[in-house]
């Protein structure tokens, strides 16, 4: 797994440097401050290979360039390799590329991205590396699975153009529900614990055609409204779990049936990036995210006490941050922010480490360092609120700009909002009170 990160002279911060946790690492900070950038890079560091750079029809996942006049550099280290054994390399401007020593990529495990737009890449070590004992390349092989959010689903052609390095979601879920064989189980299991409540696991529904052009036979979910509804219709939600779970499964099956052929043992480390790890999520499901992804990663392994899952998520979820309240535990876990800091004359962007302390609910979180905002009102209420504490504590504030400010107030504020306790025991003593 990746222990460490450092970069300098590349993206919004320039300089960052990551010691990663080696089991949740989770990435907060606004809009385009990094948080993409840094799975980026991870996935590079880990694979040796940007995610566009292996498939141009990804809108996102570009080579990191420098800004011109800046030197790039790029170093990590992983857990498995010896201290010292640091690779570092240097943006090369001429070549445009990142040049790493020419050897085998260290990490023994598979490396899973799954992006914020349906994108999923994967790095199994035993189907996208090959060097030949001499040195020479004795087999082309992918250098990593990288599918576009419609190859997630249709499948994605090999090398050759005839080949399919994928079959894609439909068409293994329908095959793996007719043979109902270990995929199967293995999907229904992965499935069940990334629902959000044990009673409304999604469950596979019976096969259906859902269109006289298509001659696929098309998997299902079953709602919990009684209707069996084809996957391409579910909503955004359920396609990203559905698309996550098949993923999952279809990684693990594949590098199973590698770790064979090859005569090879299966990988005990699983490093899971995922981007924006509540997109589409109701708040019910996002709760529930973190902890089940990580219990479906380990579940994937022979033994899921001995299998390894290293997860990065960035979020924008309070609701997520509030959920791993309970489970954080920082021997083996990690949170980075990343903020706008506006003090200079040139604000800068910085990469923090923070202690991970409990906030209780998830709008204690919107008010922490996570998430910046003074409060989780809407902007003409939090307004309104500043006004009344200012009011509060006036001398000259009279009796009439009361009135007037309150019914500002019951305008913007819920009727039982525990702000009015304060504001009729002040309006009372101060005799504003009509
Ligand atoms: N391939 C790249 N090369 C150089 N800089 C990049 C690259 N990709 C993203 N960036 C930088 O990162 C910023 C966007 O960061 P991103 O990680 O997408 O933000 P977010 O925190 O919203 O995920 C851009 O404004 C740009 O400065
Ligand atoms: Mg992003």
């Amino acid at each position: 797994m990746i222990k460490t990160l450092e970069t300098s002279g590349i993206g919004p911060a320039g300089q960052m440097r990551l010691e990663f946790g080696s089991r949740l690492n989770l990435l907060t900070g606004d809009n385009s401050l990094g948080k993409t950038f840094i799975l980026d890079i991870v996935w590079w560091a880990m694979t040796r290979k940007w995610p566009a750079e292996v498939n141009p029809r990804l809108i996102a996942g570009k080579k990191a360039v420098p800004p011109i006049g800046q030197e790039g550099k790029i170093a990590f280290l992983f857990a498995e390799k010896p201290e010292g054994e640091e690779y570092t390399s240097t943006f090369n401007r001429r070549e445009q590329s990142w040049p790493v020593r020419a050897d085998r990529p260290p990490f023994p495990g598979l490396v899973m991205y799954a992006m914020s737009d349906g994108s999923f890449a994967l790095w199994d070590p035993h189907r996208n590396y090959w060097a030949h004992p001499s040195g020479m390349d004795a087999q082309k092989r992918l250098p990593a699975y990288v599918l576009s959010q419609a190859e997630v689903w249709d499948g994605k052609r090999g090398f050759d153009g005839r080949s399919w390095a994928c079959n894609g979601l439909l068409r293994d879920w329908a095959s793996w529900q007719k043979e109902n064989g270990v995929q199967f189980k293995h999907l229904e299991q992965v499935l069940a614990k990334l629902s959000p409540a044990p009673g409304e696991a999604l469950c596979p529904g019976s096969l259906t055609r859902v269109d006289l052009g298509d001659a696929r036979d098309m998997p299902t979910v079953h709602m919990p409204y009684g209707q069996d509804v084809a996957v391409v219709h579910a909503s955004s939600g359920v396609r990203r779990i559905l698309a996550i779970a098949y993923m999952l499964v279809w990684a693990w099956h594949e590098h199973l049936m590698a770790a064979h052929l090859l005569g090879e043992q299966t990988a005990q480390h699983i490093t899971f990036l995922i981007d924006e790890i509540e997109a589409h999520l109701h708040p019910r499901w996002q709760r529930c995210i973190v902890k089940a992804l990580i219990s479906a990663a380990q579940s994937l392994g022979n033994d899921a006490a001995s299998t390894n899952v290293q997860l990065l998520a960035s979020t924008h979820s309070p609701l997520v941050m509030a959920s791993v309240e309970p489970l954080f535990d920082p021997e083996k876990d990690a949170w980075f922010d990343l903020d706008l800091l506006r003090d200079s004359q040139v604000a800068k962007v910085a990469l923090n480490k923070r202690d991970f302390i409990k906030q209780g609910d998830a709008s204690n979180w919107l008010a922490s360092e996570a998430f910046d905002l003074p409060s989780g009102y809407s902007l003409p209420a939090e307004e309104a609120l500043n006004e009344a504490a200012k009011a509060m504590s006036a001398e000259s504030f009279d009796a009439a700009q009361a009135k007037a400010l309150e019914e500002r107030l019951r305008g913007v504020l819920s009727d039982i909002d525990p702000f009015w306790i304060r504001w009729r025991f002040v309006a009372q003593k101060k005799g504003w009170a009509t």
